[in-house]
């Protein structure tokens, strides 16, 4: 078939035209060697240039060059235009938007018993308290001796003691208490012999710490616990004053319409002792099964520091006075929230712990 103009015309709108609806860079792949392959639609084309009429030649040479290289040229812009667009579409697919705020990462909160030690350590703070620490591992000497509860006294029975075995001991039959008197402490209380040695008068100090004890556990008692102990001394101290505080601090913590009353308490290391309760919270003052029917709860046990205990401190009775008091924190979260298993704060269990977000 010989060449003629017509069929130059059409290649060339036809391209025109395909080249235009193409939408990807494979589309106009195909269509590149649809014209310009082997045996495609225009290089078919040009293969009979030959075969024209000799006059016709040059002119239907020239254009059938200009049709190819614009077709050329063609493909070539709209493979770039193509190849852009979809840069474009990728840059923003993967767009990375620097004013977008973070994902939140999750962060733990308080125990719900610390809370509430954070909280005492607050309410007394404004009375003047500084935080006093002791360790946990005392020895039987400042747990019990220097707190006015000798060896044979029947009143070591109200602290069942874990024992810190003899080295070499622990585990086996021979197992044997060490021979230093080394424990756990059972509560707080040695710490006001280490403050009042110490420091100095006038002593107002808080002291926080894990206690344990031999205890068979339910829901009510644990072999690992919290006290929060005080202890002021001071030449001119007096029940009263242990009474006002322990009042505005019950008020401060569960609310200015919480009831209170002290009874007479036993204490080897304070005297007179008291125990100090609060009205139920979980009925009212009703009488349920949570506080016994009494409609009352214990908070704590307090007294005037025993002379003997002052003495142990280093200080002359007649000179100076104190009082102290042991606090229940664990007891104490339980009312604040209608808790009734002790067991649960040591679970671990996020299903429980999750109730508290900010500690309360
Ligand atoms: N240490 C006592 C206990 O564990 C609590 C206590 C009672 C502490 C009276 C005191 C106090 O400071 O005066 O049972």
């Amino acid at each position: 078939m010989s060449l003629n103009t017509t069929d130059l015309e059409a290649v060339r709108a036809g391209a025109r035209e395909r080249l235009g609806h193409t939408t990807t860079v494979e589309a106009v792949e195909e269509l590149r060697q649809h014209l310009l392959g082997r045996s495609g639609e225009l290089t078919t084309l040009l293969k009979g240039l030959g075969s024209a009429a000799p006059e016709e030649r040059p002119e239907l040479g020239r254009l059938a060059n200009e049709v190819r290289t614009e077709v050329e040229d063609a493909i070539g812009e709209r493979l770039a235009a193509l190849r852009d667009a979809a840069l474009d579409d990728r840059l923003e697919a993967e767009a990375l938007d620097m004013s977008a705020p973070g994902r939140p990462m999750p962060v733990g909160h308080l125990h719900p018993v610390m809370t509430l030690m954070r909280d005492l350590r607050e309410i007394f703070h404004a009375y003047g308290f500084e935080v006093f620490e002791g360790p946990e591992i005392e020895t039987e000497e400042y747990n019990f001796e220097l707190l006015n509860i000798p060896a044979d006294h029947p009143a070591r029975d109200l602290w069942d003691t874990l024992y810190v075995a003899e080295p070499g001991t622990a585990g086996t039959d021979q197992g044997r208490p060490a021979e230093d008197g080394t424990i756990l402490r059972t509560h707080t209380s040695p710490t006001q012999i280490r403050a009042m040695r110490a420091l100095e008068p006038p002593i107002r100090v808080l002291t926080p710490g894990r206690c344990f004890r031999y205890e068979a556990v339910d829901a009510s008692h644990g072999f690992e616990f919290f006290q929060v102990e005080g202890l002021v001394v001071d030449r001119d101290t007096s029940l009263a004053d242990l009474k006002g505080l322990l009042e505005e601090v019950a008020r401060a913590l569960y609310g200015r319409d919480v009831e209170t009353r002290f009874r007479p308490g036993y204490y080897p290391f304070t005297e007179p002792s008291v125990a100090f309760d609060i009205g139920c919270l979980v009925c009212g003052g009703e009488g349920c099964a949570a506080c016994g029917r009494s409609g009352w709860m214990t908070i704590l046990g307090a007294g005037m520091v025993h002379p003997t205990v002052l003495r142990a401190g280093g200080y002359d009775p007649d000179e100076f006075q104190g009082y102290a008091f042991g606090m229940g924190p664990d007891r104490m979260t339980m009312l604040r929230h209608g808790i009734g298993d002790i067991r649960l704060f040591f679970s671990a269990d996020r299903r429980f712990l999750d109730q508290f977000p900010d500690g309360r």
